[in-house]
């Protein structure tokens, strides 16, 4: 049983317990991981998800998120679930946890995780478990939020001013949970919902009243982004259905403000506790990023946060895993009511002079994986490009946002 620390703490204990005990089955694990802080003044963030890492594609994948994670440099990592496959033997789950940590071990990135509907649909280990094991990592900042609320690795991560002084941002973390009782997708419970609420007044109250701007992250996308699309009642070009009503398609909306590019129907949980509004009604949450939907990089602004997707992070050498990545999120610490963010696809991550350099280096397995990203990227960019021109000209609107 992994004790919780997190939850429910003043600011101050938390800050000191959360980032150097991990207490698991009685044994203590120290973490060599700092609490975040903003760094000269900046936060960046790589949101990672949807990895699905299983032996096939683990070396190609995690090759692509070192590259990524060097050019980056991010200040802290937040990885929404889908991550690993679960195997009946513990060992070969854990094998492919390792592999993926070893990249923010390596780099001394602080990372945050959390699950999706597929971690612990199968195999040996649940959920608890699966958290145990990250949590063994010295780059771990993840947290079991034990049995007081629903899943596992709902949780928030305080942001710490460049001098270290006070909170100056927040880091929301959710598990969405799997699937519910029907087999339809998850989404955030109401204990979560309720917790959120609590501790969004806990951090204001130590923040003197002042509510503190903050980032949601989790795996499902809540079910409030069709509020913010725009419903039609038959298909018309570049619209997707609804996923629990056939009979309602859904596009960007010409008058919202949007980002990105909508790719595939929003898979979001079919139930809604009010998680969504809750953050309207708090007002900290600037935007709520989720993975689930591979293809998706896309976000659309509802009630003053921005709901978004980013593109799966896993790479399988087939012509389609080269439109996917990551996504970038940067925090200047002197205005926190904004954020920048950006989708970063793989076909965009090696020039030709990459490969030649990795190619003379003698590094046969980075030169041909990045000849193959580039390849099937180029590729993927045609298709892509025709797609949206296509597009463009069946709707008579406009399909495709800048990020
Ligand atoms: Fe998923």
């Amino acid at each position: 049983m992994i004790k919780q620390f997190f939850s429910f703490g003043t600011i101050a204990e938390n800050l000191e317990r959360r980032f150097y005990f991990m207490d698991i089955e009685n044994k203590v694990y120290s973490t060599t991981a700092e609490p975040v802080r903003f760094k000269k003044g900046k936060l960046r963030i790589i949101h990672i998800t949807d990895t699905h890492y299983d032996f096939d594609n683990v070396d190609a994948s995690v090759r692509l998120l070192e590259e990524a994670c060097k050019r980056e440099k991010p200040d802290l990592a937040i990885v929404t679930g889908d991550n690993v496959d679960n195997f009946d033997e513990c060992t070969d789950t854990k094998k492919l946890i390792d592999k993926l940590m070893s990249v923010f071990d390596e780099q001394c990135i602080p990372v945050a995780i959390t699950f999706g509907n597929h971690d612990s649909e199968r195999g040996a280990m649940s959920r608890e478990e699966l958290m145990a094991h990250y949590n063994t990592h010295k780059s771990s900042i993840s947290v079991d939020d034990g049995d007081e609320l629903s899943g596992c690795g709902t949780y928030n991560i305080p942001v710490l001013s460049s001098d270290s002084e006070k909170v100056k941002f927040n880091i929301w973390v959710f598990d969405s949970n799997d699937y519910d009782e029907e087999g339809r997708y998850g989404c955030v419970l109401p204990d979560q919902v309720e917790w959120y609420k609590k501790r969004s007044d806990e951090l204001a109250q130590a923040n003197g009243g002042e509510k503190v701007y903050s980032l949601a992250f989790q795996h499902m996308i809540v079910a409030d982004v069709y509020d913010a699309l725009k419903k039609s009642k038959v298909r018309v070009p570049f619209s997707y259905k609804h996923m629990y009503n056939k009979k309602e398609f859904y596009y960007f909306d010409p008058k919202g403000t949007n980002f990105g590019t909508l790719t595939e129907t929003p898979c979001s949980g079919y139930h809604n506790y009010g998680q969504f509004e809750a953050m309207v009604e708090k007002g900290d949450v600037l935007a709520i990023f989720s993975g689930h939907d591979h293809t998706n990089g896309f976000g659309v602004r509802h009630k003053g946060i921005d709901i978004s997707n980013t593109v799966s992070t896993r790479y399988n050498r087939d012509r389609f895993s080269s439109q996917y990545g990551y996504r970038i999120i940067d925090v200047d610490e002197k205005d926190t009511s904004v954020y920048t963010s950006r989708v970063m696809h793989w076909y965009n991550m090696f020039s030709a002079e990459d490969v030649k350099m990795l190619e003379k280096s003698g590094d046969a397995f980075g030169a041909e994986l990045a000849k193959n990203v580039r390849c099937n990227g180029f590729k993927q960019k045609l298709f892509q490009s025709f797609l949206l021109a296509l597009g463009r000209l069946s709707s008579l609107r406009k399909i495709s946002y800048p990020d």
